[in-house]
């Protein structure tokens, strides 16, 4: 069954991860950090989280062929990236969030000023751990572009914004920007880095961003339905804050149907585009599966 080899594949790539990101980080500037900022650093880390732009990435370059060790250093990068915009999302002026990763969030153990700091170093080592694996100067402009001002930080700074207008279409710019970018780059950067062709780069650039808006709704359908125990972060803080969500421009129910509608898309798509991946064929499944 197709969710089985997901599974499995899924794991793989997982375990190969934790395995080794301790060490790649402790091959890069990090080892001379001071004490407290590697603390701060690797308690947000280690509090776990589900791990899936390593994943995605690590299957993307299994399919590109990129060489291992390269691939897991710039899976690193990509959860070091991710890890420091969760810090920074729930400090006090932005989300205003206790936990995280079933654990109490970065700020709440160490501090505004330190919380803040992890979050800057964890961004630059991503960038170190990117270059350090020998990925190339197109692959780290891809990079650094879904990181930055017209990626996932612009999107931030469009969802922080107080009485926006409730449209679809700012909706989806949102979604796109501070979630779907950074998952983007996860799936693009090792067909990036293979030159693969820019008719089939651009179809699955097209598929990625459609991914992490898929990703984004299902994570604002959980905030309003989920269970803490099982997303270990807080529920119904984005009604609270008055966020521009999914669920606050569709509902509840209209928000289940239109992600379903679009996983079933992109579950076709994927059996065209990644005729040998199981891992991206039932991606979407998941990603709907996670909040029923
Ligand atoms: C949370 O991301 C922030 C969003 C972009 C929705 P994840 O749901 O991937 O969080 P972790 O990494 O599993 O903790
Ligand atoms: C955050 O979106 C996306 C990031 C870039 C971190 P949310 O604010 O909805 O993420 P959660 O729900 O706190 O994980
Ligand atoms: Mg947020
Ligand atoms: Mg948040
Ligand atoms: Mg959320």
């Amino acid at each position: 069954m197709l969710k089985n080899e997901f599974e499995t594949v899924f794991k793989k790539h997982k375990e190969k991860w934790e395995k080794s990101y301790t060490r790649i980080l402790e091959k890069s500037s990090f080892q001379n950090a001071p004490r407290k900022l590697k603390k701060a650093m690797l308690y947000s880390l280690k509090a776990g989280g589900k791990r899936l732009r390593p994943v995605i990435f690590l299957e993307s370059s299994k399919i590109t062929s990129i060489n291992e060790n390269a691939a897991l250093g710039a899976a690193c990068a990509f959860e070091c990236l991710h890890t420091y915009s969760l810090i920074h999302d729930d400090l006090p002026s932005m989300d205003n969030d206790d936990f995280r990763r079933g654990k109490q969030t970065n700020h709440k153990v160490f501090g505004e000023d330190t919380a803040i700091l992890a979050g800057d170093a964890l961004q630059s080592s991503a960038f170190e751990l990117l270059a350090m694996s020998n990925f190339s100067s197109r692959s780290q402009i891809y990079f650094a572009k879904a990181a930055g001002a017209a990626g996932m930080v612009g999107g931030q700074i469009l969802d922080c914004e107080k009485d926006k207008e409730q449209s679809a279409r700012l909706l989806k710019k949102i979604h796109n920007l501070k979630t779907g970018k950074l998952i983007q780059a996860a799936i693009v950067i090792p067909f990036i880095e293979k030159k693969t062709n820019i008719n089939k780069i651009k179809k699955i650039e097209n598929w990625a961003l459609e991914i992490g808006e898929l990703f984004q709704a299902a994570d604002d359908l959980l905030d309003e339905t989920g269970d803490f125990k099982k997303i270990g972060k807080s529920v119904g803080k984005d009604k609270d804050q008055n966020k521009l969500t999914y669920v606050s421009i569709y509902g509840i129910e209209k928000t289940k149907n239109l992600t379903n509608d679009l996983s079933k898309k992109l579950t076709k798509e994927a059996f065209d585009i990644f005729p040998s991946s199981k891992l991206f064929q039932y991606l979407p499944e998941y990603i709907i599966s996670r909040v029923s």
